[in-house]
């Protein structure tokens, strides 16, 4: 293949930080959107320049013009949209989380192996450049051996532009049965990706407690992971701060990553938000601190690279990040966050199948209604998305 001829499917909220590096490659044609809000696929179409427009998917994978797609629709539909994308012969990137169940992923897995196309599960931090650098110094011995890995994400509120735009209507499938769980199973997806990827090494038992909080978060919620390798620990822990401001183009979250070795630590200090006056990331290696302040740590930086991550992957027949069995993992893992908690006891994530909840999932309309009150926001007030809400930091 020379050029990738790509169609990129649901034009969501995500799609405005998704497409511009599809846009951009070189290696890439964006030939086709779809959308089941036909005119908002044909507004963006203008937009972008993107010749087809299509209302369904079924009539986008008929299209012989396309020979790979980027799925951005509602978690709930990856699996059937997957499946059917493999079954047309297209290579497939999705969207994290890869599916609603262990079930579901393993059938996408197999469906697309079945096929014969390139699947991957589109998970920007990979390609975000302080988080890239963090894990190279890692695997090169700039920390020694990594001992404890701690993932802090906290979601205040922001005033961003991007966040104000958000439709909520994005939101509603992620509060309802239509998603197994709130925050932790959609932006902390995100981290628990990190929490193996950074090392290189997977999760074996969790311990957590994980607190009903506001709306749909999960919070505070505190996990102590065990690795395969005996002396190696990981800590994540989830706060929601509605009264607390961070700054941020994007989403109102902030996120910090420490690595701990026997000879230093590397900190990322930011992601979405900068909420620290620090340089993205922080090095101490032996007796030396150094400070890496040239790395590109725009959040939107990590997309456009995911993008050409899937466009050099097709044409170079390579496997880009996250491969199928590193989503499932991730999917494990959160699932494994939820069952230590409901019950008490280490889980090991690679048992599950199937999905897990938290007890109180999904929440009654009347308690929603009462996280709103108790939050300050008159459901009136809800859309569209303003400073001090707590929607400020969904991702
Ligand atoms: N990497 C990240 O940081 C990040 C951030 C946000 C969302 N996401 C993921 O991206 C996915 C989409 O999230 P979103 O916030 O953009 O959701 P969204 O609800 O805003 O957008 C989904 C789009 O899919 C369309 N759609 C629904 N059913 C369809 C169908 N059958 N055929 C074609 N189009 C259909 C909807 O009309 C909508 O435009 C989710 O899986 C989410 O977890 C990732």
């Amino acid at each position: 293949m020379e050029k990738v001829r790509l169609g990129i499917v649901g034009v969501g909220n995500i799609s405005q930080l998704n497409v511009p590096g599809y846009l951009e490659h070189p290696g890439c044609d964006v030939v086709a959107l779809c959308d089941a809000k036909v005119e908002r696929a044909r507004e963006l179409a203008k937009t972008w320049g993107v010749p087809k427009v299509y209302g369904s998917l079924d009539d986008l994978l008929a299209d012989d013009g396309i020979d790979a797609v980027e799925i951005l629709t509602p978690t709930f539909l990856h699996a059937e949209h997957v499946v059917a994308a493999a079954r047309a012969g297209k290579h497939v990137s999705c969207q994290k989380p890869i599916a609603n169940s262990v079930e579901e992923a393993r059938r996408m897995v197999r469906a697309c192996a079945d096929a014969g196309v390139t699947f991957r599960v589109t998970e920007n931090c990979c390609y975000y450049p302080p988080l890239e650098r963090a894990r190279q110094l890692v695997a090169d011995g700039a920390i020694g051996t990594p001992t404890v890995i701690r993932v802090k994400t906290v979601v205040g509120h922001t005033e961003s532009e991007f966040q104000a735009s958000v439709d909520p209507e994005g939101y509603i499938w992620r509060f309802d049965e239509r998603s197994p769980g709130g925050h932790l199973f959609d932006d902390v997806m995100h981290k628990y990706a990190m929490a193996m990827w950074l090392v290189g090494e997977d999760v074996t038992s969790v311990q957590a407690v994980v607190r009903k909080g506001r709306l749909f978060f999960e919070a505070p919620m505190v996990a102590l992971l065990e690795y395969a390798r005996h002396d190696l620990l990981g800590i994540m822990e989830v706060e929601h701060a509605p009264g607390m401001f961070i700054e941020s183009d994007w989403f109102g979250a902030d996120e910090f990553f420490e690595i701990q070795g026997t000879d230093g630590f590397v900190w990322v200090t930011r992601l979405s938000g900068r909420l620290h006056d620090l340089p993205p990331l922080v090095l101490r290696s032996g007796r030396e601190t150094r400070v890496e302040s040239d790395l590109d740590d725009r959040y939107e930086v990590s997309f456009a690279r995911a993008a050409a991550g899937f466009v050099d992957g097709l044409l170079s027949g390579t496997q880009p990040d996250l491969s199928p069995t590193a989503a499932l993992k991730t999917l494990q893992l959160a699932f494994a966050v939820y069952l230590a908690s409901n019950e008490h006891r280490p889980v090991d994530p690679r048992s599950i199948e199937g999905a897990v909840s938290p007890p109180w999932w999904p929440k009654k309309p009347a308690e929603l209604i009462e996280d709103v009150m108790a939050l300050g926001l008159m459901p009136e007030e809800m859309p569209p998305v303003d400073e001090g809400s707590p929607f400020a930091g969904l991702t």
